[in-house]
C-alpha cells in the first residue's frame, strides 16, 4: 500500500504540567522533552510503522533541527526526498500535557508555509502511482487545495484531517474521500456542535465520507448511505499527542489493505488508543504487530 503525505513537520516541545496554565497563569512544568511531531510528519511514522509505503512532502529549515527531523523520518523508512529544505526556520509546536494526558498546542509553522506547489507537482507521478494522498493543514491553505486538486486529477484517494481547521473553498469539497476532523474541528467548519448535523453538512458539500473523532468516546462515521458509531478503547491515558495522527494512519492503513469501514474504524480506533498510553508524538505510535495483539486482547 502506497501513501503521500503532503503536510508538516515540526520539532516538539513538550511539557509535563500538573493542570493546563489558565488565562494569565504562569506555571512550572514538571518535565521537557524535545522530539520529532508535525501532524503530516506523525501521520507518515505512523503510516510507515503500521507498513505502508510512505513519501513525505514537507519542508524543513536549513537549520539543525531540520536535518534531525529529515534523519528521523528516514529511520522511520519514509522516503524523504520530497521533503525540501527552506530559507526559513524548521517548524515548531510547543505542547503542554496534563496529568490526564490531555494537551494544549501552539504551532510556530516556520518553514512548514515555504511548501508551495511548484515543489509538490515535482512529485506528480509518484503520487499518480499511489493508493492515497494524506493532507492536514498546518501548511498554507493555497498549497493544500491545488494538491487536493492535483491528486483528484492523477485519481489518487484524498484523505483530509482539517487541523487546525480553517476555511476551504467549496470547490474543494467533492475531490475529498474522507475527511477526518475531530469535534472542535467540525464545529469550526460548519458552525454547528451537533455531531451527525456537522457530518451531514460536510456530506452535502460533496465529501464522500466524514470520520469524526470523539477522543476517548471513539468516533462517528457517516457516508452517503449510511452511519456508524463506535467506541474507543479503555486505556490508562498518559498524553493524547498524536492520537488523532495515529488514528487517520490506522484508518487509511487498514482501507488500503481492503478491510471494510468498520474495521477499519475498529483497528484506526486501536493505534489511536495504543498511542494514547505513550508519552510524545512519534515516540508514542505503536507498530503493526502491537495493534493486532491489542485487538486480539480486546476480542469480544
Ligand atoms: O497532532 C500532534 C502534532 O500537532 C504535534 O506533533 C505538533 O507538532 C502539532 O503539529
Amino acid at each position: 500500500m502506497k501513501a503521500v503525505v503532503i503536510g508538516s513537520i515540526n520539532m516538539d516541545f513538550t511539557m509535563g504540567v500538573e493542570h493546563l496554565p489558565a488565562k494569565g497563569e504562569t506555571i512550572a512544568a514538571r518535565s521537557f522533552k524535545e522530539s520529532p511531531g508535525g501532524k503530516g510528519a506523525n501521520q507518515a511514522a505512523a503510516l510507515s510503522r503500521l507498513g505502508a509505503d510512505v513519501m513525505m512532502i514537507g519542508a524543513v529549515g536549513r537549520d539543525g533541527m531540520g536535518e534531525i527531523l529529515i534523519r528521523s523520518l528516514a529511520r522511520e523508512g519514509i522516503d524523504t526526498s520530497g521533503v525540501k529544505v527552506a530559507d526559513a526556520s524548521t517548524g515548531n509546536a510547543f505542547i503542554s500535557v496534563d496529568e490526564a494526558g490531555n494537551n494544549t498546542i501552539v504551532v510556530y509553522p516556520g518553514a512548514n508555509y515555504e511548501l508551495n506547489m511548484d515543489w509538490v507537482e515535482s512529485f506528480k507521478e509518484h503520487i499518480q502511482v499511489s493508493d492515497f494522498v494524506i493532507l492536514q493543514m498546518e501548511i498554507a491553505v493555497d498549497t493544500v487545495v491545488k494538491s487536493i486538486e492535483m491528486a483528484r486529477k492523477q485519481g489518487t484517494r484524498v484523505i483530509l484531517n482539517p487541523a487546525p481547521a480553517r476555511p476551504l473553498p467549496d470547490h474543494v469539497y467533492p475531490m475529498i474521500d474522507i475527511i477526518i476532523p475531530n469535534e472542535t474541528e467540525l464545529a469550526l467548519l460548519t458552525g454547528t456542535d451537533d455531531i451527525r448535523a456537522g457530518a451531514k453538512q460536510l456530506l452535502k458539500k460533496g465529501v464522500k465520507a466524514v470520520v469524526v473523532t470523539l477522543g476517548d468516546k471513539g468516533c462517528f462515521y457517516a457516508d452517503h448511505d449510511k452511519e456508524i458509531t463506535m467506541e474507543g478503547f479503555e486505556v490508562k491515558a498518559v498524553d493524547s499527542t498524536a492520537a488523532g495522527d495515529a488514528f487517520i494512519a490506522g484508518l487509511t492503513v487498514s482501507l488500503g489493505y481492503g478491510d471494510d469501514i468498520k474495521a477499519a474504524i475498529r483497528f484506526a480506533n486501536a493505534v489511536g488508543a495504543l498511542t494514547v498510553t505513550k508519552a510524545g508524538a512519534q515516540d508514542s505510535i505503536p507498530v503493526y504487530k502491537e495493534v493486532e495483539d491489542f485487538l486480539r486482547r480486546h476480542e469480544k
